[in-house]
């Protein structure tokens, strides 16, 4: 049988799912920069690539080095095609606007350039979320493209995927049908569809939550988080096993691929702030590709896929994974 590359994945879906083709560019683009930040990661300490900056992003964050790269590579790759407005990163403050010389497009494209940072200098897996949003019409109005035209829920995302920097490097890809799975394969260059029609199942045994913050969150999650431990002896009549990598791609890659539900609930720590994970650059695309997967995604109260962002930079609580999972510490919130 003959390998589907994502290129002619990309060309076929061009053909039989009116995948515009600048669409197709587009995420073409966003697949080589990973595969330039996959060689960055995987040279480490022999690439000088290791340890961190002296900057912080506009969350208070210490950038590393690989923020940084990873940051630029997406950028200086997506600039110059002529198929996007804009891009928004976690790594920046304010959106990116093209550079004059080059032709503007119909897209914008929002990303968090490394995922899971803190693991890097560990040698765990570490990842890029990118989300795809329509610009949009600016009627005519020349000028900086602002923030405002980022703000879009996660309903209007035409494209979103992530790529997972592990033992193998894979481009996990929705296009709004479905969920499609590639590895790289390093002597070809190419990323080759290994995973189609992913599937999370609906029931699992498996949770992720980084349970060093127990004391700061809200009555449901602890109510849910102490039947997940009571196990079988407790109302969900069954025991669960835990698992948290610390890297939302490595968490959701595994839910992905064998079912789990995922949490990182708001707590009490920052009070102003709904939690740690960041709604464009994080919940929304892996929200889209867990819902097209079968799976859920809530905030504890809503779908986050409808929330109506108000700041580029905005904090979102998450719980995603398997769908009965997810309604149940859903409906948690709600009694
Ligand atoms: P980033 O490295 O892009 O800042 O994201 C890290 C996020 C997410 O990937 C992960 O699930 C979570 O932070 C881990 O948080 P804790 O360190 O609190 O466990
Ligand atoms: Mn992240
Ligand atoms: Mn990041």
């Amino acid at each position: 049988m003959s390998r589907i590359t994502l290129s002619r994945y990309l060309i076929e879906q061009t053909r039989s799912n009116n995948t515009p083709a600048d669409l197709r560019f587009l995420i073409e683009v966003v697949a080589r920069a990973c595969k330039e930040i996959s060689y960055a990661v995987s040279k480490g300490a022999l690439g000088g690539v290791l340890g961190s900056m002296e900057t912080e992003n506009i969350q208070g964050e210490v950038q590393k080095k690989l923020d940084v790269l990873s940051n630029d590579i997406l950028l200086e790759a997506n600039e110059w095609g002529g198929h996007l407005a804009g891009m928004a990163s976690e790594e920046m403050d304010n959106a990116y606007q093209i550079p004059g010389k080059y032709p503007k497009g119909a897209y914008l494209l929002v990303f968090d350039p490394l995922d899971g940072s803190s693991n890097i200098d560990v040698n765990v897996s570490v990842g890029t979320i990118f989300s795809v949003l329509r610009c949009p019409d600016r009627n005519g109005e020349e000028g900086d493209l602002g923030e405002e035209a980022f703000l879009q829920p996660g309903t209007e995302q035409v494209a979103a995927g992530y790529a997972i920097y592990g033992p193998q490097t894979m481009l996990m890809l929705t296009l709004g049908n479905g969920v499609k799975g590639f590895t790289l394969d390093r002597e070809l260059g190419s990323f080759v569809m290994t995973h189609d029609n992913i599937q999370v199942p609906a029931q699992t045994k498996e949770f992720a939550i980084n349970m060093s913050n127990q004391r700061h969150w809200e009555a449901p999650v602890t109510r849910y988080v102490d039947e997940l431990l009571a196990g079988k002896s407790g109302p969900l009549e069954k025991d669960y096993n835990m698992r948290w990598v610390a890297a939302m791609v490595a968490d959701v890659h595994r839910i992905l691929t064998r079912g789990g539900m995922f949490m990182y609930p708001r707590d009490s720590r920052e009070p102003e702030k709904p939690g740690k994970l960041r709604l464009m650059y994080e919940a929304n695309p892996m929200s889209f590709i867990i819902e097209q997967a079968g799976g859920a995604a809530t905030n504890g109260y809503q779908r986050i896929l409808d929330i109506q962002p108000t700041s580029l930079h905005q904090r979102v609580a998450v719980f995603l994974g398997s769908k009965e999972e997810v309604e149940r510490v859903t409906g948690y919130h709600q009694a």
